[in-house]
């Protein structure tokens, strides 16, 4: 397979406005980490020229938060494919996919998975996507590497190309791997943000999205598509909110058409691209530079509870929004308690009183190992029972920054 060994940071002037729009989101803690850390001398909003694995090699060690690779597929196809109107299939014939052997392949794998590991933080995410020609080799080689699958996704197309030969079943898939540095390796999932997208359901991992087509998919003047593999928008949107923060650095060694770039700007994270192809780099420019990024209110999103601010009991006995004397009682009221000025519960029993917190007590009353009090216990408010885990939602709603 021809590799392009050149290295060349691209120079051109349009670039300097889209690395301005995709600074870090001032005000976290982890972006003023960052602008300290590795990530002041990346070549943020920047596309890599030449080979992907030379142009990582320029970047510093643990120094991005997520690679997101949507590497060749090494197709093999045979001979060229015609619809059965005559038409011929836009397949990807073009030499970026083509590798003398799966030896060859394997070893350009090993190549840029080794790089992506060296680059990425030991709390970074690698996500790769490919189809059945490739993904069982890679997923293979990452393994051998020390990466640890944390999810395969597997992206349903809702409008697939048939097979036209009728000869085998439609290929309707691609598949995901999401995975972390290793086994013990911290790594980052928006659980709660996923299941907000989602309907309050928990995320699955079967993705039902369509294929790019119509104003999204990016043509050339003839009409021609700009590059025959480019990604729904849809697809990174997800990959991006579910495992990485407002300002994250995101690297693509493959950037294609600019997909992730793109969907990085729009979602506030920054992000490197990789592409040999000048052809695609053009075009993966100018689209990004006419992506904007979306205002931060809207880039909030659903906190797990394990993020949200710790609020104990007694600051909402503090506050009134459940005041000392209040009776708490438990859904099937089998116990009730009164609540005393210092959080404590306190359950007048038949032959004698006891004493703890709302989580203890609730335990003790049950003779459970564990109790979740805040679910546990309940009360009324305006004529309505709710658990008392409602008012600290109430008093995180009043306490937001
Ligand atoms: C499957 S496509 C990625 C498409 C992209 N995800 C998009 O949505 O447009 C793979 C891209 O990687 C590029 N590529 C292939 N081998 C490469 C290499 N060794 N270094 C850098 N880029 C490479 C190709 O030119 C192609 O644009």
């Amino acid at each position: 397979m021809p590799v392009d060994k050149s290295f060349a940071v691209e120079a051109q002037g349009q670039k300097l406005s889209v690395i301005e729009t995709t600074r870090a989101v001032p005000g976290t803690a982890k972006d003023a980490v960052r602008t300290s850390g590795p990530s002041a001398s990346l070549p943020l909003g920047q596309i890599l020229s030449g080979d992907c694995i030379a142009a990582m090699r320029t970047l510093p060690d643990n120094s991005v938060d997520c690679v997101f690779a949507d590497p060749p597929y090494n197709l093999q196809l045979g001979g060229d494919l015609d619809r059965p109107d005559g038409s011929r299939v836009d397949a990807v014939t073009d030499d970026w996919d083509r590798f003398d052997s799966f030896r060859v392949y394997d070893e350009f794998t090993r190549g840029w998975l080794s790089e992506a590991r060296r680059v990425l933080k030991p709390d970074g995410s690698l996500w790769v996507i490919g189809s059945y020609h490739n993904i069982y080799r890679v997923g293979a080689s990452l393994q051998d590497l020390g990466f640890w699958i944390l999810n395969d996704i597997v992206w349903r197309k809702t409008n697939p190309m048939p097979n036209f030969k009728g000869t085998r079943f439609t290929n309707a898939h691609e598949t995901l791997i999401w995975a972390s540095m290793g086994e013990k390796a911290r790594y980052h999932f928006n659980y709660r943000a996923m299941k907000t997208l989602n309907d309050e359901l928990q995320m699955r991992s079967d993705w039902v999205l369509p294929i790019c087509s119509g104003g999204e998919r990016l043509k050339e003047e003839s009409g021609r598509k700009a590059h025959p593999t480019q990604k729904p928008e849809a697809l990174l949107y997800r990959v991006l909110l579910a495992t990485t923060e407002r300002g994250d650095v995101v690297l693509d060694p493959f950037f294609g058409t600019g997909t992730t770039g793109a969907v990085a700007k729009r979602l506030g994270r920054q992000w490197i691209g990789c592409e040999r192809e000048e052809n695609y780099r053009n075009v993966a420019h100018k689209r990004i530079e006419r992506e904007l990024a979306l205002d931060e209110s809207a880039l909030t999103t659903m906190q797990s509870r394990k993020s949200a601010p710790r609020v104990a009991f007694g600051t909402l006995v503090e506050t009134g929004l459940i005041a000392p004397g209040t009776k708490v009682f438990d859904k099937k009221r089998r116990w009730c308690a009164i609540v005393r000025a210092d959080g404590s519960l306190e359950c007048a029993g038949s032959d004698r009183k006891q004493i703890g917190s709302i989580h203890s007590l609730g335990k003790d009353l049950q003779g459970a190992p564990s109790c979740n009090g805040w679910t546990f216990w309940h009360y009324e408010n305006g004529g309505e029972v709710k658990p008392v885990d409602a008012a600290r939602e109430l008093y995180r709603l009043a306490n937001e920054d």
